[in-house]
């Protein structure tokens, strides 16, 4: 079916100028932007979209990472949208992502690995509702 699943190009490449190339690659797997901002996160905005990693030992370096520079939040549709993402983006860990990949194509680091995705469909409607009002979305 058609779905929705969120996205974050991430400050490592914004910075590299990489925005136009990152969703030419989802754009290339099937998937569509229908919102997309480009915006700075407070503090504040990036603690609260990565609450579940509070316990984690990174989570201090990924909040300061996310707001060292600009991001863009996209709205993505397609078939499958969460799995199709997940595909093109490749794992988590640069070092691990197959070929084709953005991450394996862009990615300087685990941390700044070049692009955020939604896990799971659940996920994905709270995360777009983080960053986009109903209007903001055009399918
Ligand atoms: P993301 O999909 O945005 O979700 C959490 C982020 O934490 C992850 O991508 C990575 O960029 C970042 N991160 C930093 N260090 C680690 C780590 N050791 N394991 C997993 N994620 C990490």
């Amino acid at each position: 079916a058609t779905t929705r699943t969120f996205s974050i190009i991430k400050p490592d490449a914004t910075r590299r100028n990489l925005t136009g190339a990152v969703t030419a690659k989802l754009e290339e797997a099937g998937l569509r932007v229908v919102a997309s901002k480009r915006i700075r996160m407070t503090k504040e905005q990036a603690e609260g979209f990565y609450a579940v990693h509070k316990e984690r030992p990174f989570f201090n370096d990924l909040v300061s990472f996310m707001i060292s520079g600009p991001v863009v939040v996209q709205v993505l549709e397609g078939e499958d949208a969460v799995a199709a993402n997940r595909k093109i983006m490749g794992a988590t860990n640069p070092a691990q992502a197959d070929e084709g990949t953005i991450r394996k194509a862009f990615a300087e680091s685990i941390e700044a690995n070049s692009v955020h995705g939604s896990d799971s469909a659940e996920n994905a409607e709270i995360e777009i509702a983080y960053f986009f009002k109903p209007e903001e979305i055009v399918g």
